[in-house]
């Protein structure tokens, strides 16, 4: 878990993406690494989730994949199996990170209250997803969650986007931010990977002058 948590913390940002269609797994993954991020969370909000993190992870060993909206024990299983290296989900179900504990799969729950964040701690995890971070109070709503829990930190998603990224990232609790903005799901089925790769490159370029 720790090994995961410095790659993304390194990392900043985690592309959150929704795909339809595997066959796009391949030029979307190349289009992130050309824009400079090796890494993304693969939803499993569609069908094609588990094709698409077996296609990137057999095509490109350094490229770095979580499963996101990870739901059951069935769908993290097919997420590890297909070769994701972490499990994301937008809510805390205590069944999924026991067998998620239970299996060594590292896992990113989301949380959005302080009840949530208690019972994350009481299952071992200090490193969490605040989800959605901008409904459920942004950068405010962090800080005033970090205060009492101070070993805890988020990774804010659900509205964060290039206007706010360094509100958050410059939050101390904060240890990446998780977003689809440079991934739209149109622009996705619409084959503009090199609008994706632009897109990419914008956030990484912000994320240095934001941590210069
Ligand atoms: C998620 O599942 O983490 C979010 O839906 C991504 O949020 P965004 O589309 O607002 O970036």
């Amino acid at each position: 878990m720790e090994e995961l948590i410095n790659k993304i913390t390194q990392t900043g940002i985690i592309p959150v993406v929704k795909i339809d269609n595997s066959e796009d797994a391949v030029p979307l993954a190349e289009a992130l690494k050309n824009g400079g991020l090796a890494c993304a969370e693969i939803t499993f909000r569609t069908a094609a989730a588990e094709a698409a993190i077996r296609k990137i992870s057999e095509k490109y060993s350094d490229f770095f994949i979580g499963a996101g909206t990870v739901l059951s024990c069935e769908q993290a299983d097919a997420a590890m199996n297909a070769g994701a290296s972490f499990i994301v989900s937008p809510g805390l179900n205590p069944d999924v990170v026991k067998y998620c504990n239970q299996k060594g799969y590292p896992i990113i729950p989301g949380v959005c209250t302080p009840s949530e964040v208690e019972a994350a701690i009481s299952l071992g995890l200090t490193y969490l997803k605040f989800f959605p971070a901008e409904a459920a109070g942004g950068v405010k709503m962090i800080k005033a969650m970090a205060a009492p829990y101070t070993k805890v930190r988020f990774m804010p998603t659900g509205g964060v986007c290039v206007n706010n990224l360094a509100d958050y990232l410059n939050c101390k609790a904060v240890y990446a931010c998780g977003g689809s903005w440079m991934v739209p799901a149109d622009k996705i089925t619409g084959g503009n990977f090199d609008e994706i790769e632009q897109l990419t490159r914008q956030a990484v370029e912000l994320l240095k002058e934001i941590r210069a």
